[in-house]
């Protein structure tokens, strides 16, 4: 396939194309069009041509999109063909609920290691897998190919098992302290906070709720 810089813009939103052609293929649904794929996903046609002509031709005219094509096309670029080996540092609550989670392991995403510092936690299980001592950090992901640390500890101590893990070869650091991270160029750094996407929301509805008064006449 053609390759071409793609904007971080549209590189967010395959994911969601992602889940909902996978919940298409799965419904033995084999070709769909930009505009019931709009009326299903809630966005325009014209975004979904527009982000789907970045990637050569996907669709066909007067055919549309083939559901399981694309669907395997959008993973490859997802990089979700290959299997990603992770270690989660920070056994606490929300460690816990990120191992917990099963889907990651159907996309590729393998928990291979848990780590923490805590006495009462290390030798304990989550979902099988057993909580590590810190100390064994480096020779796990030197030995178990890791290639993603995810860290959901608090922010002082994420600085330091960053450090830890480029030294120890890592490629990706899936981020929950919050904290922002200095490392080198070539390890990426995707930080997830939820409480931005409740601020969101929260500016949202009161957006809405602005706009509602407004057109009501309303204080
Ligand atoms: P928690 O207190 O339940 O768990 C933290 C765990 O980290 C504990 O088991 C502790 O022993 C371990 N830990 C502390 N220092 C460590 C070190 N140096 N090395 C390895 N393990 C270490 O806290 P919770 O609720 O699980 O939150 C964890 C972190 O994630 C917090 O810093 C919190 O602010 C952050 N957080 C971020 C969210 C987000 O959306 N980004 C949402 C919720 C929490």
């Amino acid at each position: 396939m053609e390759e071409k810089e793609i904007s971080q813009a549209v590189i967010s939103r395959l994911p969601r194309y992602f889940r909902y052609l996978g919940e298409l293929k799965d419904t033995g649904k084999e070709r769909i069009s930009s505009q019931e794929l709009s009326g299903i996903m809630k966005v325009t046609a014209s975004q979904i041509r527009q982000d789907l002509n970045n990637f050569s031709k996907f669709g066909q005219q007067g055919y549309g999109y083939n559901v399981e094509f694309l669907y395997t096309e959008i993973g490859k670029i997802l990089g979700l063909h290959k299997k990603h080996h992770l270690v989660l540092i920070g056994a606490g609550n929300l460690g816990q609920a990120i191992a917990n989670y099963m889907n990651f392991e159907k996309r590729g995403f393998i928990i291979s290691g848990i780590f923490d510092i805590d006495q009462d936690l290390i030798g304990k299980k989550v979902r099988d897998i057993p909580v590590r001592s810190m100390e064994e950090l480096e020779s796990f992901v030197k030995e178990h190919n890791i290639d993603i640390g995810v860290l959901t500890i608090p922010k002082d101590a994420a600085v330091e098992a960053a450090k830890r893990l480029v030294s120890c070869g890592i490629h990706g650091i899936w981020n929950f302290a919050h904290v922002d991270l200095n490392v080198p160029e070539d390890v990426l750094v995707e930080n997830v906070h939820l409480s931005d996407s409740l601020m969101k929301l929260s500016y949202n509805i009161n957006r809405y709720g602005e706009s509602k008064s407004g057109r009501s006449g309303k204080q």
